[in-house]
């Protein structure tokens, strides 16, 4: 099969597709002829040895795919053959096929693309989980989402607005604050040519209830400023670059909570919940409340122009690569 083997650590785009070996089918585990994976920011850290995780070598990067069930290990049961999945096993899916714990496999709705579902599970979960389990919302409350039209950005605001806030968008472009808009953002705020926390201001009066801060770097002190008493900083990721340093005297002055969120890390410890959440999210596909936004797919071999957009903060949604 074709897959991106990574035997050493390398800038992304000096990896290569090549011709490798099936992965041997195991106990519990299902094998996947895979049609479409999604490329996230932490794909890239990892085949340049960067990431935290770093596999041992030979390794075939890609986090999370979608595809079809093509053989079923010993003892599993609660799936079968020919049956639409995705899944998120964290490496091994920028390959033709894959073989992952069947435990992890969430079976698709019928009306589901392959390229919307190789990008939903982790954009969509992280931003649920941050949304339902760790923010207390209360509905009417304002939510500031930075990198809002990026993967996990773009789903806290649609998630967000369906959940009954209000939500402030902010990012770099005015074309991604339209796409925002599309998916329910109420505000805009160009944080390349505005000044966010005067901006949140102006729009809220006393400030937001709840940040979504995947961005860190140079945003997270005046989003974590632009908060009102009793606000909730919710750290998702720093997809700029610096983790920030704050100060603990701005959470003393206005009784904010800085709430972390590690989706990845909670799913071992509350399996049950994860899984109903991804129900939950599915149902909301099915009866069309949710659309996940595929801004590009690419072929597996043109896997570096996918790393490439995203590097370049050209991705709006969800950059996909397609098999076969
Ligand atoms: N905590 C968790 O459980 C969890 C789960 C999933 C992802 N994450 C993390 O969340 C972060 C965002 O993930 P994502 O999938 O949304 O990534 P993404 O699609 O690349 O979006 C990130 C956004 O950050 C903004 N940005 C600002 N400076 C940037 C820079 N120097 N390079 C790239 N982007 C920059 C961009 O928006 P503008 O151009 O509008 O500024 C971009 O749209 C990553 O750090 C990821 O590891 C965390």
């Amino acid at each position: 099969m074709k897959a991106l083997l990574c035997t050493e650590f390398a800038p992304y785009h000096q990896h290569k597709i090549v011709e490798t070996d099936a992965p041997i089918i195991r106990k519990g585990h299902v094998r996947i002829a895979i049609k479409a994976a999604g490329v996230n920011f932490p794909d890239i850290l990892m085949v340049q040895g960067q990431y935290q995780v770093k596999p041992p070598f030979p390794f075939i990067a890609g986090a999370e795919c979608a595809g079809i069930i093509t053989e079923l290990g010993e003892g599993v049961s609660h799936l079968k053959t020919g049956q639409r999945i995705a899944a998120l096993p964290g490496v091994g899916c920028f390959a033709e096929e894959a073989v992952v714990p069947a435990e992890i496999c969430v079976p698709i709705s019928d009306k589901m693309s392959f390229e919307e579902a190789a990008g939903f599970v982790m954009v969509y979960a992280t931003s649920y989980h941050a949304l339902k389990d760790r923010s207390d919302i209360k509905p009417c409350e304002t939510m500031l989402v930075l990198g809002a039209a990026g993967g996990v950005g773009l789903t806290a605001v649609e998630l967000g607005k369906l959940m009954g806030l209000n939500i402030i968008a902010a990012a770099s472009t005015q074309e991604k604050l339209e796409v925002c808009k599309e998916y329910g953002a109420d505000h805009g705020i160009n944080y390349t040519s505005e000044d966010l926390k005067a901006r949140v201001r102006e729009i809220t009066g006393k400030g937001a209830d709840i940040c979504y801060d995947p961005v860190g770097d140079k945003f997270t002190e005046p989003a974590l400023r632009s908060l009102k008493w009793g606000g909730r900083h919710l750290v998702i990721g720093f997809a700029g670059g610096e983790i920030p340093k704050v100060a603990f005297n701005w959470m003393l002055l206005k009784e904010l909570d800085v709430r972390g969120i590690h989706w990845g890390a909670w799913i071992p410890r509350n399996p049950k919940a994860h899984m109903e959440n991804m129900m939950e999210l599915m149902q909301m596909y099915e009866q069309g409340k949710i659309k996940p936004r595929v801004s590009g797919t690419h072929k597996l071999e043109d896997f570096a122009d996918a790393m490439r957009a995203l590097e370049e903060r050209r991705v709006m949604g969800k950059v996909v690569l397609t098999m076969g």
